[in-house]
This record gives C-alpha cells, sequence and structure tokens, in this order.
C-alpha cells in the first residue's frame, strides 16, 4: 500500500465518489444535482430541492404534492419529546437541545431496515417534518410557554416562523426563509456531512447519523460562525471602528468570522444571495443597524485579505436577514440544521446504497516499549494544576 502525505483537516483528500452537490471554489459555482444555486433559490422550493437532493431527480407535481403531504402530516411531536424538553436548561443552547431530540426520535423508531426504502423515506419525513417542531418548540418552552402546534394549511417555511413567532408571517418573510433553507441544504463534504457520512457508515439508525451531523455543526468554524457574525458587528458597532477592529484582528491573527472558506476562494454565490434577500427585507421592513458595517467589513477585508482568497462565506449574510425575521440569534444554526439535514440525509442513503465502514490509518507519532511505572513511584505531570483547574470547572 502506497503511504500518503499527511494532509491536516484531510484537506483536498476525497472521502468519497458523490452525485449530490458540487462546488467550483474559484469561480464561485454551487450545484445541487447539477442544477446552479441561483436557479433554485429562484424558482425552486426547499423541500422540492431536498426531494432532488435525496432521490436525485426534481419530482413531479404529484411527487412533490405527495412528499409535501407526508410532511405536514408528521410535523407533530410526541408528547414524551415534549416532556423530555421541559427538562431541558433553559440556558442550554438550542442546538444542543436539538440534538437530544434527533437522537431521541431512535428511542421511538427503533426498527430499523436499511434496505427497505419505505423506511428510508419514513426516516426522510419524520426527520425533515420534525427538526422544525423541535427548534420552535424549544423556543418557546424556554420562555415558559407551551409550543404551538404546526399549522398544516401553512407551508415549510411559513409553518416554522408561524411556530417560532405565533403569528403568521409575511408572504416575503415566508418565501426568504423557503430560499434561506434551500440554500444551506447541501454543500458537499463539509464537516457535519462528512460526521454523517462515518455515522451512517457503521449501519446505525438514521437519527443518531442526523445527531452526530447536528452536533458537529454547531461548532463555530462550522455552522457556529453564523451566530459569531452578529456579536462580531455588534462589537465593531460602527463603520467608523471597522479598519481598527480589523486592524485588531490582523495582529492577534484572529479570524473574521463569516469569512473564508476550505474551499472557496471567491464570494460564496450564497453569500451572494443571501445579501441580496437581506435588502429585499430592509427595503420592505426597515434597513439594519449593521448592515452598513457589514458592507465596510466586507470591502475592507476583500481589500486586504482578498489574495488569500478572503471573501464572504454564506454565514456573513445569513444572519442578517434571520435578525429581520424575528429570529434570536442562538436559533441561527438550528435553522443551519433544519435546512442541512436534506443534505445529511442525500449523502446518508447515497452512503448505504455503497457502504464501506469509514475506518481511516494514522501517523503514529508516540513511543514504543515504555516501561509501566507502579502508581506509587509516578510524578505528577507538570500541567496537572492546570489539568485540575479545568476539570473542577
Ligand atoms: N479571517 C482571517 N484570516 C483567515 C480567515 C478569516 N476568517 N479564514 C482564513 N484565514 C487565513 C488564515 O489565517 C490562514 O492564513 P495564513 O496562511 O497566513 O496563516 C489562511 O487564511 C488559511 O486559513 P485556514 O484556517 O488554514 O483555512 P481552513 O481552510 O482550515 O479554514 C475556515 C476554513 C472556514 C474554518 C476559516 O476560513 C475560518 O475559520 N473562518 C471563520 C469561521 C467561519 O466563518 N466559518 C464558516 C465557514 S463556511 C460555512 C460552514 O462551514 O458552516
Amino acid at each position: 500500500m502506497t503511504v500518503c502525505e499527511y494532509k491536516p483537516g484531510l484537506e483536498g483528500i476525497p472521502a468519497k465518489q458523490s452525485s449530490i452537490s458540487f462546488v467550483d471554489g474559484h469561480q464561485g459555482i454551487l450545484e445541487y444535482r447539477g442544477i446552479q444555486i441561483e436557479e433554485l433559490a429562484k424558482h425552486g422550493s426547499f423541500l422540492e430541492t431536498a426531494y432532488l437532493l435525496i432521490w436525485g431527480t426534481l419530482p413531479s407535481q404529484e411527487e412533490l404534492t405527495d412528499f409535501e403531504r407526508e410532511i405536514r402530516y408528521h410535523r407533530r411531536l410526541k408528547y414524551r419529546i415534549r416532556d423530555m424538553m421541559k427538562c431541558f436548561p433553559e440556558s442550554g443552547h438550542p442546538m444542543d437541545a436539538l440534538q437530544a431530540c434527533a437522537a431521541a426520535l431512535g428511542l421511538f423508531y427503533s426498527r430499523r431496515a436499511l434496505d427497505d426504502p419505505a423506511y428510508i423515506r419514513a426516516a426522510v419525513v419524520r426527520l425533515l417534518a420534525k427538526l422544525p417542531t423541535m427548534v420552535a418548540a424549544f423556543q418557546l418552552m424556554r420562555k415558559g410557554n407551551d409550543p404551538v402546534q404546526p399549522r398544516d394549511d401553512l407551508d415549510y417555511a411559513a409553518n416554522f416562523l408561524y411556530m417560532l413567532n405565533e403569528r403568521e408571517p409575511d408572504p416575503l418573510a415566508a418565501r426568504v426563509f423557503d430560499v434561506c433553507l434551500t440554500l444551506h441544504a447541501e454543500h458537499t463534504i463539509n464537516a457535519s456531512t462528512f460526521s454523517a457520512m462515518v455515522t451512517a457508515s457503521t449501519l446505525t439508525d438514521p437519527y443518531a447519523v442526523v445527531a452526530s451531523a447536528v452536533g458537529t455543526l454547531a461548532g463555530p468554524l462550522h455552522g457556529g460562525a453564523n451566530e459569531e457574525v452578529i456579536t462580531m458587528l455588534e462589537e465593531i458597532g460602527s463603520v467608523d471602528n471597522v479598519v481598527p477592529y480589523l486592524d485588531g484582528c490582523i495582529a492577534q491573527k484572529t479570524k473574521i468570522m463569516g469569512f473564508g472558506h476550505r474551499v472557496y476562494k471567491v464570494k460564496d454565490p450564497r453569500a451572494t444571495i443571501l445579501q441580496s434577500l437581506a435588502e429585499q427585507l430592509f427595503e420592505k421592513f426597515g434597513a439594519d443597524e449593521y448592515y452598513d458595517v457589514a458592507l465596510e467589513l466586507e470591502r475592507v477585508v476583500s481589500d486586504r485579505l482578498g489574495h488569500k482568497g478572503i471573501y464572504p462565506n454564506v454565514d456573513f449574510y445569513s444572519g442578517l436577514v434571520y435578525r429581520k425575521l424575528g429570529i434570536p440569534t442562538d436559533l441561527f444554526t438550528p435553522i443551519f440544521a433544519i435546512a442541512r439535514v436534506a443534505g445529511w440525509l442525500a449523502h446518508w442513503k447515497e452512503q448505504l446504497s455503497e457502504n464501506r465502514i469509514f475506518r481511516p490509518t494514522q501517523i503514529y507519532t508516540g513511543t514504543h516499549g515504555e516501561p509501566y511505572i507502579p502508581i506509587g513511584e509516578r510524578q505528577n505531570a507538570d500541567d496537572q494544576d492546570q489539568l485540575t483547574g479545568l476539570i473542577t470547572e
């Protein structure tokens, strides 16, 4: 076997063959099943896109109607899941709540028949249908309110905003939210999708697959960056403070949130669409105080760091869109998960069709033949005090 060069973060190493999505990071192209993201954002809906990703072709009208109907039917949560959520601390992060609830679905739907298309379909429908209800329910319950039941007369995006805000959304807000879901639905082998694939390759249940992916998406270098962008814009505070803030980041080698990407070396095409969605919302509902700061930051970062390929990624403008839709900042990443579950499920299904368990190798850097020292003869490690401090927290 040839010994491969070690690439930290597996940069540039193909982890699988896939026909689900494609990114050209130099030209700023993203396609789902060969269709450009701009086309899907303009003409499609999120559920149509989810169907395309998971089953490989755009649904006929009849197929889409059936799929939407099944999803409406499965939106409700079992009361035991709601009871479980009541025990979660209000201060807990909604991503942790979502991960726990996604995993809990495996307790209720424990039959595992990975070679049965009806089982696959039921799992897809349940996960797409129930994740939004979980996020909205946690939001209401942590404020001490009962969750709002889903409404069968509302489509996927409108129903989520209704469950969250307890009122029917404006049609533009619902349409913009639906496009946001489409934009976040899939993105080749990113960290959370890789996590989903590794979990799927053990032939565990799809709820464990999605739960592992939700946990991975939560980190600030991945989906969690959309929250950090808003914190950063608040910290910058004004257009005049953009240059001093950036100087500080560059001097301290701090990453600027919402910028940079392993694959894109130009502005992420999703960021361009999200920026235009934000502008549509500002036109109808009023401007966001931080939009000018964001524009100036994009200008200055592109100027200073563009030579390294550092441009806005999907997380840079999504937060400004969600803020205008009245969504609290710590729900931004759970919303990313509601959308990305379509991609995770597409990769789950693709993984099952040609499965081989993931079992990479390593380059061992440790020692060999060390003696076993009896416990009474061992010295404290130099950093023992530091470790103890961490553990007691
Ligand atoms: N701000 C300033 N410099 C940056 C940034 C940034 N946001 N991102 C990368 N760089 C620089 C980095 O300092 C390094 O410079 P040098 O070669 O001089 O040391 C170079 O660009 C390569 O950076 P890297 O960290 O090796 O790149 P990576 O491919 O490992 O990381 C990334 C990609 C997305 C984790 C990184 O760009 C980052 O941390 N960005 C900020 C967090 C963020 O916005 N994440 C969302 C990613 S997109 C959506 C998603 O995945 O959820």
